[in-house]
């Protein structure tokens, strides 16, 4: 991969004018982020070169995610009512303390703020957003879920989040009126008994639960997991309607895709950090497309605290994805011979892997700090900061991906790409949800 030093922006001289984001000296109006201008105090027009401008424009709009076929309900406005429900429920918890929300709080763009998440325990990874989620095709860090609705049955699980279990969820529903009914004009009746079912139970959990759970007749283990993966169906719904409005980086594209000069939306600062980002510093080959990532797994190396890092990233999570019972291809998926079942079931496992995790994306991003699955890098300086030195990169011999090559940026640039990066958040629908 070439990773030339040529400088792309151009100060001061116009080159081609079809190629150019002209930013013309009528407006005198002063540079800041509250009123950008285009033009700095000196009056010099940033101009982008032909590739940077292609790119950049190819990057909006975000077009509606795409549809999820193992999730007949992903459109169903009911079900998302009774998931929007269910993800502020807290009593889905061990303890009746912890919800979805707790770390996917949606004044904090459905992030918590914190390094490495808190439920009932420290959960190992950094939670990321759930704003345009719905856009990925592997779920996670390390993609060990092929769908939103999937997903949802881990984090209900790990005793280090929630902490409940499956059949206790099945059991809440059972025993509340109002969820019961709920449920069932959706999903249709449950053909469970709230009596017979024991407390807790589910596989693989303690030993009581485990026991619990083998000592239940297969019929109703089954109906529990489709009661479970109903409600991960149902959150997942609800979880598409978080979308992102557009951000002032999509203000710009809209004016200049339409004949206009997008001064109006991004100032000098931001345009040298689009140059940057889509030109040299190759941002793009892997936060790509409108979404901002590729949807695939890298290794960046990002500095382990204390040595050699102990996070397998997607090495493990490949496993993971092919192994789970809620996966594109199990009986409870609506699309089990889809395309999404046999990606899932050919998802290589092998050692190129270790220490690769899933390109997030960068809508968005100036709101969700700390940065990375570890959480590590606090804020989007620090991050730019890693790129530019690599300093302190775990080098995994040949697991390093080759791409990365210090970009030695010069302090400045580090301010515009961190600028250009803080362009990309707009507000988002589901921001004012589960307040009273
Ligand atoms: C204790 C904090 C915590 C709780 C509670 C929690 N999550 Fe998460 N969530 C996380 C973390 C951390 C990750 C990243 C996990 C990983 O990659 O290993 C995550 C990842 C996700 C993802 C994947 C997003 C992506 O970009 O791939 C979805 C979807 C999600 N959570 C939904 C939920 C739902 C629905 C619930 C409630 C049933 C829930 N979460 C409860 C912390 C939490
Ligand atoms: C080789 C692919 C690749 C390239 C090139 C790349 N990134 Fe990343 N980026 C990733 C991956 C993978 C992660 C997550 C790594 C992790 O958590 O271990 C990431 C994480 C980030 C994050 C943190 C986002 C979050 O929500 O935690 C930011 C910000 C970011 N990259 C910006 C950039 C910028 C700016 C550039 C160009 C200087 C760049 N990236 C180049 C793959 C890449």
């Amino acid at each position: 991969m070439n990773r030339g030093r040529r400088h792309r922006i151009v100060i001061g001289s116009l080159l081609d004018p079809r190629l150019v984001i002209a930013v013309t000296m009528l407006a005198m109006v002063s540079c800041d982020r509250t009123n950008p201008s285009g033009v700095d105090a000196g009056g010099v027009a940033v101009s982008l070169d032909a590739d940077v401008r292609r790119r950049a424009l190819a990057a909006s709009p975000l077009p509606e995610p795409p549809p999820s076929p193992t999730n007949r309900w992903a459109e169903d406005s009911g079900a998302a009512d009774f998931g929007r429900r269910m993800f502020f429920e807290s009593r889905l918890s061990g303890d009746g303390s912890v919800s979805c929300a707790t770390c996917h709080q949606p004044e904090r763009r459905f992030t918590d703020g914190l390094r490495l998440s808190k439920g009932l325990g420290a959960a190992k990874r950094h939670a990321p957003t759930l704003v345009d989620a719905a856009h990925h095709r592997w779920f996670n860090w390390d993609g060990r879920s092929d769908s939103m609705w999937a997903h949802a049955v881990r984090p209900i699980e790990n005793p280090l989040e929630m902490g409940g279990d499956r059949t206790a969820a099945t059991r809440m529903i059972l025993g509340d009126p109002d969820l019961r009914s709920g449920y069932e004009s959706i999903f249709g009746p449950i053909d469970l008994d709230f009596e017979e079912l024991p407390e807790r139970a589910r596989p693989h959990g303690g030993a009581a639960e485990s026991e619990a759970w083998k000592s239940m007749p297969v019929g109703d283990r089954e109906r529990v997991d489709s009661v479970v993966a109903n409600l991960g169906k149902a959150m997942a719904a609800y979880q598409r309607t978080l979308r992102s409005e557009p951000s002032r980086f999509d203000a710009w594209a809209a004016d200049v895709s339409s004949g206009g000069d997008g001064a109006a939306h991004l100032n000098d600062a931001e345009l040298r950090g689009m140059s940057l980002f889509f030109g040299r510093a190759e941002c793009w080959e892997c936060h790509s497309g409108a979404f901002f990532s590729d949807g695939e797994f890298h290794n960046i190396g990002i500095p382990a605290p204390g040595g050699l890092p102990r996070d397998s990233g997607r090495y493990e999570g490949s496993l993971l994805v092919r192994e789970d019972p809620f996966n594109a291809a199990g009986r409870h998926s609506d699309a089990p011979d889809g395309v999404q079942a046999v990606l899932s079931a050919g998802v290589k496992h092998d050692s190129e892997a270790w220490g690769a995790f899933r390109t997030p994306s960068l809508r968005g991003v100036g709101d969700t700090a700390p940065y990375m699955h570890d959480g590590s890098m606090p804020d989007l300086e620090s991050v730019v900061r890693f790129y530019s030195t690599l300093e302190g990169a775990i080098q995994l011999d040949h697991h390093q991906e080759s791409v990365l090559k210090p970009l030695m940026l010069e302090p400045s640039e580090v301010e515009d790409l961190v600028a250009f990066l803080e362009s990309l958040s707009g507000s988002y629908a589901g921001r004012e949800d589960g307040k009273p």
